[in-house]
């Protein structure tokens, strides 16, 4: 979920290629822990070691694409603190849940579904990435492929697994939601600089509209809270 632009690529500089290497450290690192939740979470051995050795690429993944950020920040002198790696963050950027795993929020049959599909997304994602890259970087730009064929054998996996656990018809109806949801996840991602337009007078209107009664209640409390020597309570001391 991050932006890569269609039209004024030849303004993608080098400062927004480590945002978007960033971005896929994250995602990446957010699916091997994901991935790693479901393989201590199932019974079943052969699929366990299957979420594993997921587990294991994207995590390969998550090294490649910070190794090449570092390198192209080391190069070009970038030092913009938000291009570094917090791991805190994934959880306020969305690609983790505080609430839970995806693997106990959803059945596995759905699960599977939503990594294939997601994978799909995010394959595509890349190989516009890497098209752009391969030119402006050629020398990085292999490890990026030996990624993109990761991704594929993971959607594949996926796909297929997920075509055995759901009957044909509730597989395609469930592919489409998916993809739908999806695309609408990464739409809303690439361009919420954009939409802040809308949504940022919407909450600033929202935060005016509550204060009178924050500042009301806060007074009431203030009248009789204020004597603090008066509420303390000596026994509370001990
Ligand atoms: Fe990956
Ligand atoms: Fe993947």
């Amino acid at each position: 979920m991050f932006l890569i632009p269609k039209k004024n690529i030849k303004n993608f500089n080098t400062e927004k290629i480590c945002f978007v290497l960033n971005e896929f450290s994250s995602a990446e690192f957010s699916s091997a822990v994901e991935m790693l939740f479901a393989a201590k979470k199932t019974n079943d051995v052969k699929l366990s070691i299957s979420f594993i050795k997921h587990c294991l690429d994207e995590y390969k993944h998550y090294s490649i694409f910070t190794k090449i950020k570092n390198k192209l920040r080391k190069k070009y002198k970038i030092n913009r603190k938000d291009l570094n790696f917090v791991s805190n963050q994934l959880f306020y950027k969305g690609y983790l849940d505080k609430n839970g795993f995806l693997f106990e929020k959803k059945k596995l049959s759905d699960f599977s579904l939503f990594i294939g599909v997601n994978e799909e997304i995010a394959e595509k994602k890349l190989l516009k990435f890497y098209k752009y890259i391969q030119k402006k970087f050629p020398d990085i730009s292999s490890e990026i492929k030996d990624i993109l064929e990761d991704e594929q054998n993971h959607a594949h996996y996926s796909m297929n697994f997920s075509k055995k656990k759901n009957n044909s018809i509730l597989f395609y109806i469930k592919f489409l939601k998916e993809k739908m949801f999806g695309h609408l996840r990464h739409f809303y991602a690439d361009r919420l600089k954009n939409l802040s337009f809308i949504f940022y007078p919407i909450l600033i209107f929202i935060i005016l509209a509550i204060y009178p009664i924050i500042f009301f209640l806060n007074l009431k409390n203030n009248n009789s809270d204020q004597n603090v020597m008066k509420n303390i309570d000596p026994a509370g001391l001990l």
